[in-house]
């Protein structure tokens, strides 16, 4: 059906196109069916909580550097981290980070837990970065929304019910659309594809793999979606 037609159009555009950061791994390690590392994972989903992918770049690559894991972090001494973590806001996040990385190295052996449920149960982990984490590192077929997702699914789907009321259908859907196969690359494809083409004002709908199933663009209505009710 469309969601699986869809799905695969986003895959394959994702293999062309996706965003080169330094989280990411590239289309060998996907093809080869290898895992990204769960605590580069973790430290760049951490530091994209409130922060843009460009801010976040080198701070991740500081960050790595000086300590390469979970055990290196937790053992740095707590100021160095807040220093390094200057610059990046929302301090309570760098606290968090720090106490999370303790109970994973201390606590878990290092590794970081699989399931969304546990991942939830760790200092600084919401519903969002669990999800993303379970995806993303471990290919779980978990559901990531953010405000880029919600405006791509609202299009796809052509729902105009308004925002915040409409929340939870945005995310049944978006769970329709998330496939078995390579659920961490197809969540990042859908952010791929509302940072760049499917943008707020603008979206560059000649550029977009999914147009052909985009009800919001067989509408007209791609550019007012998602409605946002009246404060
Ligand atoms: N925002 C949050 N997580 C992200 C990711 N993995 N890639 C791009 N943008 C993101």
């Amino acid at each position: 059906g469309k969601e699986s037609r869809i799905g695969t159009a986003l895959l394959a555009w994702y293999d062309r196109e996706a965003r080169v950061m330094p989280w990411r791994t590239g289309p060998e390690a996907w093809r080869a069916g290898e895992r990204p590392d769960p605590y580069r994972v973790w430290l760049s989903e951490v530091m994209l909580q409130q922060t843009t992918v460009a801010a976040v770049r080198d701070y991740f690559r500081r960050f790595t550097a000086r300590w390469p894991d979970v055990h290196a972090l937790a053992a740095a001494a707590d100021a160095d981290v807040m220093a390094e973590w200057a610059g990046l806001g929302y301090y309570a996040r760098a606290r968090n980070l720090l106490k999370c990385a303790r109970v994973v190295s201390h606590d878990l052996d290092g590794r970081f837990p699989e399931t969304v449920e546990e991942l939830r149960k760790l200092p600084g982990i919401g519903p969002y970065t669990a999800g993303a984490i379970a995806a993303i590192a471990f290919d779980a077929p978990a559901v990531v929304v953010d405000g880029n997702v919600e405006r791509v699914v609202a299009r796809i789907f052509a729902v105009t019910d308004p925002l915040p009321g409409v929340k939870p259908e945005l995310t049944r859907l978006a769970e329709c659309l998330t496939p078995q196969e390579r659920p961490g690359c197809h969540a990042q494809a859908m952010m791929d594809l509302g940072a760049t083409i499917c943008s707020p004002r603008n979206p560059a709908c000649g550029l977009c793999p999914v147009r052909v199933d985009c009800a919001g663009y067989d509408a007209g209505l791609q550019a007012e979606l998602p409605r946002k009710a009246p404060k």
